[in-house]
C-alpha cells in the first residue's frame, strides 16, 4: 500500500521524465494516429475501476478535472503513455502493456484529443 503523498511525489517525478519523452513524441509525430491500435472502451473499464476515485477526491468529485485543468501535465501522446505506465507501476495494478495502451487511448479519446 502506498500513501497518497508518495504517489503525488511519484507523479511529480514523472513530470521531469516527461520533458525527455516529449522529444520522442516529436520524433514519432506524423506516423499513425496515436493509439490507433488500442481499444479505448476496454481502457475505460480499467480507468473507471482503478483511476477515478482518487482523482475525483482531489477535484470535488469531478475526476475529469484532473485531465482538463488548465495547468495539466500531459501534453503529448508519449507523455500520456508514460504517465499511465507510471501510475500502473505505482498503484500495483499489474496492467499488461496492452492495458496501458487501452487506458491511454481512452484518455486521449475523452480528454486529451491528440491528433496524428
Ligand atoms: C492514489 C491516487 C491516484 C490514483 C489511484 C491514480 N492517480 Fe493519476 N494522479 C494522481 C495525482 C495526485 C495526480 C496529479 C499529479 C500532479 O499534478 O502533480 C494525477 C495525475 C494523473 C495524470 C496527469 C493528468 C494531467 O494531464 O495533468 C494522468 C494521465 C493520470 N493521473 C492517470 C492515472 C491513471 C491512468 C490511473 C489508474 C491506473 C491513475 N492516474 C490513478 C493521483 C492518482
Amino acid at each position: 500500500m502506498i500513501t497518497r503523498s508518495l504517489l503525488r511525489a511519484a507523479h511529480a517525478a514523472v513530470a521531469l521524465a516527461l520533458a525527455s519523452a516529449a522529444a520522442v513524441a516529436g520524433a514519432q509525430a506524423g506516423s499513425a494516429a496515436p493509439f490507433a491500435n488500442a481499444n479505448p472502451d476496454a481502457g475505460k473499464a480499467l480507468h473507471d475501476k482503478d483511476c477515478i476515485v482518487c482523482h475525483a477526491q482531489r477535484f470535488d468529485g469531478n475526476p475529469s478535472k484532473m485531465y482538463l485543468r488548465p495547468d495539466h501535465r500531459v501534453r503529448t501522446p508519449a507523455q500520456l503513455r508514460t504517465q499511465v505506465a507510471f501510475c500502473n507501476t505505482q498503484l500495483g495494478t499489474h496492467y499488461f502493456p496492452d492495458d496501458e495502451e487501452n487506458v491511454a487511448a481512452y484518455l486521449n479519446r475523452e480528454y486529451y484529443k491528440f491528433k496524428p
